[in-house]
């Protein structure tokens, strides 16, 4: 069994080797049983025979791992050096974002004991209350192994009716528990957030049109209170229930796709760029005028909701047989709300920075640009924006009798009333 080696799972399937460079990095290369697989990891990792080097699959690994202090914070933990990404897929990789589980030579997911630890409501808001220096609830047992990016500070669970339960070794988390951070006064640092998140998420899932009947428009989510403390609980679209057991359905983000390091558009360079992220969706999906119109509505959802967060990480897609379609919505926060949260666009809009300056013909500029048919740009954008108008009153008033309605929300109402207005034109 070698040190040097890792094996990436998806399903029940060994599909690749990863070979430490001895430097932190690794190169990938497919097995030979993965050439009848009919899928990929990534869609910048085609399934070939030769191994693909650091350079190549290093977004991708990367991209499995947390962001920044997060994973500063768990390699300390595992006293490992926080940018030698093979160590840290060796010691988290066993839950990860989409299907992947990355376990040493000769074990398999169904060797690996399969277990959780339910928590109580004390040992529940112990494990949020830790989560600053043990991230993704590794203070409640050493044998949690998970990994998800993003910045905020969350909890992957296991949820069993009302009960929650963190994940041990290999067994897969069905939700994501994102707390509000606190100050030290105990105020939320950003007021109302896990209520916005709802109230983002719940006006996607209301405006935008589902392309297919069963397909999931957004997230699903709802609001807990911990002792005290708010947090949203938001169901993991890449887990789903067959005959009682959980299974992992692959994703990646746009980052991932892209083979982008920075998440944010920066003015002196290509990637990431929305024009990009719809070019990936084009070359890559079986219904690409399907999956190009559903990103145009998912845009002009975030930025009449006032959500400048909208990043090249939460972006994503569901892969599956060598096809992609979008994930559901995901982190879909209207930031806008929030006087000293600033206003640049993650992703410019039609050459536009600024959430308050965009108008109407740059959000069609922008879908002009990934080769929409101007007529049809228009009636992605007026079908959100008139849903939009007609859902707002009817999630505002939910949120007032499912008892999450704050202030901040009629702030954002107020904002998004404004942007519906401004972008009708
Ligand atoms: N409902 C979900 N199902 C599956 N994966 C998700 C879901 N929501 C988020 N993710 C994945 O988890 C990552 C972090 O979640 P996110 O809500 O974006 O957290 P943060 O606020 O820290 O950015 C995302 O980048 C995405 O890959
Ligand atoms: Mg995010």
């Amino acid at each position: 069994m070698s040190e040097d080696e890792l094996w990436l799972w998806h399903g029940g399937q060994q599909v690749a080797v990863l070979t430490s460079d001895g430097l932190g990095g690794a190169a990938l290369r497919y097995t030979p049983e993965a050439r009848s697989w009919g899928s990929f990891l990534s869609v910048r990792l085609p399934v070939r025979e030769e191994s693909y080097p650091w350079v190549q699959c290093r977004d991708f690994l990367d991209g499995l791992l947390p962001e920044d202090s997060v994973r500063s914070q768990l390699a300390v933990k595992e006293r490992i050096p926080g940018h030698d990404t093979f160590l840290m897929l060796k010691a988290y990789g066993r839950d990860c974002a989409g299907a992947v589980q990355v376990l040493p030579p000769g074990q398999n997911p169904e060797s690996s004991p399969q277990d959780t630890r339910w928590l109580n409501d004390g040992e529940l808001q112990q494990a949020i209350t830790s989560l600053p220096s043990a991230p993704l609830g590794t203070s409640i047992d050493q044998n949690v192994r998970v990994s998800l990016g993003g910045l905020q500070g969350k909890l992957l669970v296991v949820r069993r009716g009302e009960v929650l339960g963190v994940p041990l070794d290999g067994t897969p988390t069905t939700h994501i528990l994102k707390p509000a951070l606190l100050n030290e006064d105990g105020s939320e640092v950003w007021p109302s957030i896990a209520q916005l998140e709802l109230l983002g998420l719940s006006l996607v899932g209301a405006s935008v049109a589902a392309p297919q009947k069963k397909r999931q428009i957004a997230a699903r989510a709802e609001m807990l209170t911990i002792q005290g403390r708010n947090a949203i609980l938001v169901e993991r679209f890449d887990r789903r229930i067959v005959d009682g057991r959980v299974i992992r359905i692959h994703q990646e983000d746009m980052c991932q796709a892209l083979g982008s390091r920075n998440k944010y558009q920066k003015t002196a360079e290509r990637l990431p760029s929305l024009q990009a992220i719809a070019e990936v969706l084009w070359e890559n999906s079986a219904s690409p005028v399907v999956e190009r119109n559903l990103l145009a509505r998912y845009l002009v959802a975030n930025l009449a909701i006032g959500n400048c967060d909208m990043h090249a990480r939460n972006i994503g897609i569901l892969i599956d047989k060598n096809t992609v379609q979008l994930t559901p919505a995901y982190d879909v926060v209207p930031t806008a709300t929030w006087k000293q949260h600033d206003t640049e666009l993650s992703l410019h809009v039609g050459g536009e920075l600024l959430l308050e300056d965009l108008t109407r013909g740059q959000i069609l500029d922008e879908l002009i640009s990934w080769g929409m048919p101007l007529k049809l740009a228009t009636a992605n954008m007026d079908l959100v924006l008139s849903s939009l108008r007609k859902e707002l009153p009817r999630v505002v008033e939910a949120s007032e009798k499912e008892g999450w309605h704050t202030d901040e929300i009629d702030v954002a109402t107020r904002g998004i009333n404004e942007r519906i207005v401004r972008f009708s034109g």
